[in-house]
């Protein structure tokens, strides 16, 4: 994990407790039945002088549910525009995963949609909108997602930890003046001015001396990559991306922590620990914080040993055959790029056409989605993907509907990813078995250049 964080940065312009869930009524044949409801939300961020800021969001804090425990999950849309809810990271059934125009039509305002699905994968994971993601995203449509392993892992605490920024205007409000600015584009994104933790200024999350607590840290913003530096206390990585690793891993370094990445790890309060531990983003010229661990009391009990390993999901086997396919991903464009013409929407067009368009970044000299999948495969298929970031920027990578694994150093050995923070300038060999039927995105998650370019699909067939 030593490879320069700073180069992600270089170019770079209240708590949620496991507690129980109110569930609503399972159907006779063991489908768990909620109701996700979009619409707006008002966040009294500057009380008890200044106005609520209003923002976009779902009416819960945190979705929870259980590994192989069926789901509908009905999706209300109140918003003034047209939505869809991705799951991101859960490998869904192709036709529940929320991608407008590549997997279902946008639900309307006033309308509602079914998902329906069972999550196969414990782990940290979390809901966004797929539909003009730079702009809903960006107003507040996520939600974190938990699929409880069905034996409780061992520890005192579960905290989830949402970060995000937020970019508000003089008057403290959304600036919405900026969604779709093609400077922000080409560059690294919209980032905000204002960070928050679960939609909070700084939560204080109470703690006790000796105590055990897994950190579910998410990153929901459009494009700000976190460098989150945890206390200085015994620290062990336990998953990535809502995959176990086969062995905690100690950590003593801040995270790199890329749009959609998450991480699940395990802090150990020291016994004679008092007052309160910061993590902040340090990934910035100034540290700032972000959320805070308050010690209050202690426990009775100790903890003697390093956490134990979650239990691995029923990811498909890699192996080391040759794969069945093998091709390459050339990312271009963005500022300082070396981009000169892409194909858009069929047409080859040079950069000031393609600008006009809002569109800077190429795959494959391809700007945004390819009438036809980047590759097309067979159920079962091994697929390896050389991606190589030619550009000068940071990008974050997701594929849908799968985990994969990726041979930089910079990660755990052995670690499963949905999405791959790259640095730029630099390569990484994806691999996957394309297991999930169906059309799935291949994007960066930096979600300015998912719109202005940096997206395409592959295509399982049945
Ligand atoms: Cu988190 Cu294509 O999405
Ligand atoms: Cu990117």
């Amino acid at each position: 994990m030593k490879l320069s964080r700073r180069r992600f940065l270089g170019l770079s312009a209240a708590g949620l407790l496991a507690g129980p869930t109110l569930y609503r009524p399972v159907l006779a044949d063991g489908t768990r039945r909620l109701k996700l409801v979009l619409g707006n939300e008002q966040r009294q961020w500057f009380a008890p002088t200044g106005e609520p800021v209003a923002l976009w969001g779902f009416d819960r804090d945190v979705l929870r549910l259980r590994q192989g425990e069926p789901v509908e999950i009905e999706v209300e849309n109140r918003l003034p525009q047209p939505s869809s809810v991705h799951w991101h990271g859960l490998r869904v059934e192709n036709a529940m995963d929320g991608v407008t125009g590549l997997t279902q039509a946008p639900i309307e305002p006033g309308e509602r949609f079914f998902y329906r699905f069972t999550p196969q994968d414990a782990g940290t994971f979390w809901a966004h909108s797929h539909h003009r993601t730079y702009e809903q995203l960006a107003r507040g449509l996520y939600l974190p997602l938990i699929v409880d392993e069905p034996e409780l892992y061992p520890v005192d605490r579960d905290l989830v930890l949402a970060l995000d920024d937020w970019r508000l205007n003089n008057e403290r409000q959304l600036h919405t003046e900026s969604f779709g600015d093609m400077h922000e584009w080409a560059h690294g994104g919209r980032t905000g001015n204002l960070l928050t933790a679960n939609r909070q200024l700084k939560p204080a999350f109470e703690v006790r001396a000796g105590e055990r607590v897994r950190l579910r840290l998410v990153n929901t913003a459009n494009a700000r990559i976190m460098l989150v530096e945890l206390p200085s206390i015994p620290t062990w990585i336990i998953a990535k991306d809502g995959q176990p690793l086969a062995e905690p891993q100690p950590l003593s370094e801040p995270l790199v922590l890329a749009p959609a990445e998450r991480y699940d790890v395990v802090v150990d309060i020291p016994v004679q620990a008092s007052g309160s531990y910061k993590i902040r983003d340090v990934g910035q010229d100034e540290a700032a914080e972000l959320a805070s661990l308050r010690v209050a009391g202690q426990t009775e009990h100790r903890w003697f040993s390093a956490p134990a390993a979650l239990p691995a999901n029923p990811l498909p086997e890699l192996g080391s055959a040759e794969p069945q396919h093998r091709l390459q991903l050339d990312m271009t464009g963005g500022a300082m790029g070396t981009l000169r013409k892409a194909v858009y929407q069929g047409e080859t067009l040079g950069v000031q056409e393609l600008i006009q368009k809002h569109q800077i970044w190429a795959f494959n000299g391809i700007a945004n989605m390819p009438e036809q999948p980047m590759l097309d495969v067979k159920r079962g298929d091994l697929v390896e993907i050389e991606i190589l970031n030619n550009t000068r920027w940071p990008h974050g990578m997701h594929l849908h509907g799968h985990h994969f694994k990726a041979d930089l150093a910079r990660y755990p050995k052995g670690i499963w990813h949905d999405t791959l923070a790259m640095a730029g300038g630099e390569r990484s060999t994806i691999r996957f078995r394309a297991d999930n039927p169906g059309s799935w995105l291949l994007h960066c998650h930096m979600i300015e250049h998912q719109a202005a370019g940096m997206v395409t699909w592959i295509r399982v067939a049945t």
